[in-house]
C-alpha cells in the first residue's frame, strides 16, 4: 500500500530537485556539534583599498562551510559573473595578499583562522604557471625539492605523477614548457600541485583556455585524480556544464559585491563528461543555473 504524502504544514517544504541537482537551503549557522569544517567563511567582506577614494567592496558578508567528510573531500564549484569576487574568495582561502586578510569576518581552514599560505592548500591557476627553465619532471617535482626530498626519490615520485596525469615519461619528462600544448601544460600544473597531496586544492578557471574536447578529457582526469587524493577542491569556472559535471556542490554568486545566492548539491559524476553532459536531467540542471545566472546579470545592469 502506498503512503499518502505528508500534509504536515509545520514542516518547511523541501527545496526543489532540479535534474541531477538539489537546491540546498543556505544555512545561517554552520557550527554543528561534533563536525569539523574544512573551510568556513563567517560573514566575510573584502573591500580593496579600504578607506581610500578608490575603495571597492568585492564580496560582502559571505558565509559558507564545507564539512570535513571522513575519507572524502567535497568538490565545490563556484559560478558567477565576471568581477563578482570568485578569485577573491579563492585567494582568501589560500591566504594570499592583497585579498588576505579580509576586511571583516573570518576565514577558517580546518578550524583555524587563515594566517597566510600553507602546505595544506595547493593552487592551480588558469595561466599554466610553470618555470620556463625547468623540464616537465623538474616542474612537477619542484615542491618536493623545496621540502628537501632527495633527488632519486623525487624523480621516482615525479615519474609516477607524469603518468598519472596522462603524459609520457619517455617523451615528455625532459621537455620544457614552451615545447608543450596548453592541455599538456595544465597537466603539469595539476601534477605539480597534487604531488604535494594538499588537503585543499584551489583551482581558478584551470581549463578556461582549453578547447572543448581537451577540456572534457581534463575534467575526466580531474575526477579520477580527485577520488584518489581525497582532497576538498574549490573550482572556479565560467562553464555551467563543467560546474554541474564536476561539483558535489555548486555555489552561484551575485554580481559584485558578491554573495552566494544559491547552493545546489549535485550527483557525483559516474560516467565520462562526454556522455553525462548530454543527458536531459543534466541539461535540466544546467538550464536552471543558466536562468539564475542571467537573472543575476540582468539585476546588475
Ligand atoms: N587587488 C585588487 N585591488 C583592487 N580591486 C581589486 C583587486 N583584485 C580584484 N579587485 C576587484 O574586485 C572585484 C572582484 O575581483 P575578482 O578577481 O575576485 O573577480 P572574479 O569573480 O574572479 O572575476 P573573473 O570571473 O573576471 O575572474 C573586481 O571588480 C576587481 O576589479
Ligand atoms: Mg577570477
Amino acid at each position: 500500500m502506498s503512503r499518502e504524502p505528508s500534509t504536515d504544514r509545520s514542516q518547511p517544504p523541501s527545496p526543489p530537485a532540479v535534474g541531477v541537482g538539489q537546491v540546498v537551503e543556505l544555512a545561517a549557522d554552520f557550527e554543528k556539534p561534533g563536525i569539523r569544517n574544512v573551510v568556513e567563511f563567517r560573514g566575510v567582506t573584502k573591500t580593496y583599498n579600504a578607506g581610500m577614494d578608490n575603495a571597492f567592496t568585492a564580496i560582502r558578508q559571505v558565509s559558507f562551510a564545507v564539512e570535513d567528510l571522513p575519507g572524502k573531500g567535497e568538490f565545490i564549484c563556484i559560478l558567477g559573473p565576471s568581477g563578482c569576487g570568485k578569485s577573491t574568495i579563492l585567494r582568501l582561502i589560500a591566504g594570499l595578499e592583497p585579498q588576505h586578510p579580509p576586511t571583516e569576518g573570518e576565514v577558517l581552514v580546518l578550524g583555524r583562522p587563515v594566517a597566510g599560505p600553507g602546505a595544506d592548500r595547493g593552487m592551480v591557476f588558469q595561466d599554466y604557471t610553470s618555470f620556463d627553465h625547468r623540464t616537465v619532471l623538474e616542474n612537477i617535482t619542484f615542491g618536493l625539492e623545496c621540502r628537501g626530498v632527495e633527488r632519486r626519490e623525487r624523480h621516482e615520485i615525479g615519474q609516477r605523477w607524469i603518468e598519472h596525469v596522462g603524459l609520457d615519461v619517455a617523451t615528455d619528462a625532459g621537455k620544457y614548457p614552451h615545447e608543450l600544448s596548453g592541455g599538456m601544460r595544465q597537466r603539469v600544473a595539476i601534477a605539480r600541485t597534487l604531488i604535494l597531496r594538499p588537503r585543499i586544492i584551489l583551482m581558478d578557471e584551470p581549463f578556461g583556455a582549453l578547447d572543448p574536447q581537451t577540456r572534457m578529457n581534463m575534467q575526466d582526469l580531474l575526477v579520477s585524480l580527485w577520488r584518489e587524493v581525497e582532497a576538498t577542491v574549490f573550482f572556479i569556472t565560467h562553464s555551467i556544464e563543467e560546474a554541474v559535471f564536476l561539483g558535489d556542490r555548486v555555489y552561484v554568486m551575485s554580481a559584485a559585491p558578491g554573495r552566494i545566492i544559491r547552493e545546489l548539491a549535485v550527483a557525483s559524476p559516474d560516467r565520462p563528461a562526454r556522455l553525462m553532459q548530454r543527458e536531459p536531467k543534466f541539461q535540466e540542471t544546467v538550464a536552471y543555473i543558466r536562468d539564475l545566472v542571467s537573472d543575476v546579470a540582468a539585476e546588475a545592469n
